[in-house]
């Protein structure tokens, strides 16, 4: 090995080592933005009938409850009759006649009972595509485009739950009061785990997973958070119907419409393979540059 090539490859070492920190920092950057603060609040939980605001019907069924972060409502019983033609068209297979997870020619065990279960956990099954199942046999039901319209998912939605009247109610949060960065801090703590912090989902045990929430409407979030679908825990008391509005608000915006202040966003795959990215571009360029630079000596 000559001395020249020798001294220009420990000139490019010295530049590489030097460049690298900043380099890495800049592509890194769009991560610092979420900050996992600790977050308290007394704010009370409203995920329950026993809110601010509580509507009931004539035969003194609650319809509607909340405040002013999320109002919950159950589907008019008026549409009940549309939903049961609806559902033994399209779950009475599988979920049986009587919505008690009894086929007609079946025992009991191999699909869920939807009774009771309320409506948000009914209308987020239909309105996430989920149901009608595309493969009973499957781990894990796959996000589709929905089979039913959204009237239709609330008819269905309103005939299961006449069958037992029963809570959360499908809600509706109030995003413009909500505050997007409390909502970061209370994903990180609560979400990022299972979905990522960048809410592109991960692989969990067993062939399950957290999906991606690019592509979930506002009221959706909040039904999962409130119902826990699949292997996802509930958040009931834990969470604030505002801490839940606040979550909701960062998931339909900053994960969806990201904002990449710090460069180049490169898909948020996250810190270390977007400083991977930054090495291999940067000192690429930069041997070269060195290289062209040992050319002119
Ligand atoms: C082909 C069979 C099939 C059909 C048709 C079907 N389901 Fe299901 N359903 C399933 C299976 C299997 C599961 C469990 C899936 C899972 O846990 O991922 C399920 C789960 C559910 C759940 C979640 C239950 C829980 O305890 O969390 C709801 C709600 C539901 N179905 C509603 C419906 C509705 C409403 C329809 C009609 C629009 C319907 N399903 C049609 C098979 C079916
Ligand atoms: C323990 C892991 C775990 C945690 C923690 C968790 N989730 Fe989930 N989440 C899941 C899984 C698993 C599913 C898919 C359930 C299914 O389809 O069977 C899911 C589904 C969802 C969906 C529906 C997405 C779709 O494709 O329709 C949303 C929205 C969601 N989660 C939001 C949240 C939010 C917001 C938080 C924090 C408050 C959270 N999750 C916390 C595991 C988790």
């Amino acid at each position: 090995m000559n001395s020249t090539l020798l001294k220009r490859l420990s000139a490019l070492a010295v530049v590489a080592f030097v460049a690298m920190g900043p380099l890495a920092l800049f592509v890194g950057s769009a991560q610092a933005a979420y900050k996992a603060t600790p977050y308290q609040t007394s704010r009370k939980n409203a995920g329950t009938p026993n809110s601010d605001v509580v509507k009931t019907d004539a035969n003194g069924v609650v319809i509607q409850y909340g405040n002013s972060a999320i109002t919950y409502s159950s589907p008019s019983p008026s549409l009940a009759k549309l939903g049961q033609a609806l559902y033994l068209q399209n779950c009475a297979s599988c979920h049986g006649n009587e919505a008690n997870g009894i086929p007609a020619n079946g025992t009991s065990g191999a699909f869920p009972n939807l009774v009771g279960l309320g409506p948000a956990t009914i209308d987020f099954w239909i309105e996430s595509g989920r149901m009608p199942a595309a493969n009973p046999r499957s781990i894990q039901a796959l996000r589709r485009y929905p089979r039913l319209s959204h009237d239709q998912a609330l008819a269905v939605t309103a005939w299961v739950n006449s069958l037992s009247p029963s809570y959360p109610g499908i809600p509706s949060p109030n995003l413009a009061i909500a505050n997007v960065s409390d909502g970061a801090a209370l994903f990180a703590l609560n979400c990022a785990a299972c979905h990522t912090i960048e809410g592109d989902g991960d692989a969990l045990a067993s062939g399950t997973y957290a999906p991606s929430l690019r592509h979930v409407p506002a009221f959706q979030v909040a039904e999962a958070i409130r119902t826990g679908p699949g292997n996802m825990p509930r958040f009931t008391g834990n969470l604030s119907d505002y801490q839940v509005n606040d979550i909701v608000k960062f998931v339909t915006t900053q994960i969806q419409h990201p904002t990449n202040i710090g460069g180049f966003g490169l898909g948020g795959l996250g810190p270390v393979a977007e400083g991977f990215v930054g090495l291999a571009l940067g000192v690429g360029l930069l041997a070269l540059i060195g290289f062209w630079v040992g050319e002119r000596h």
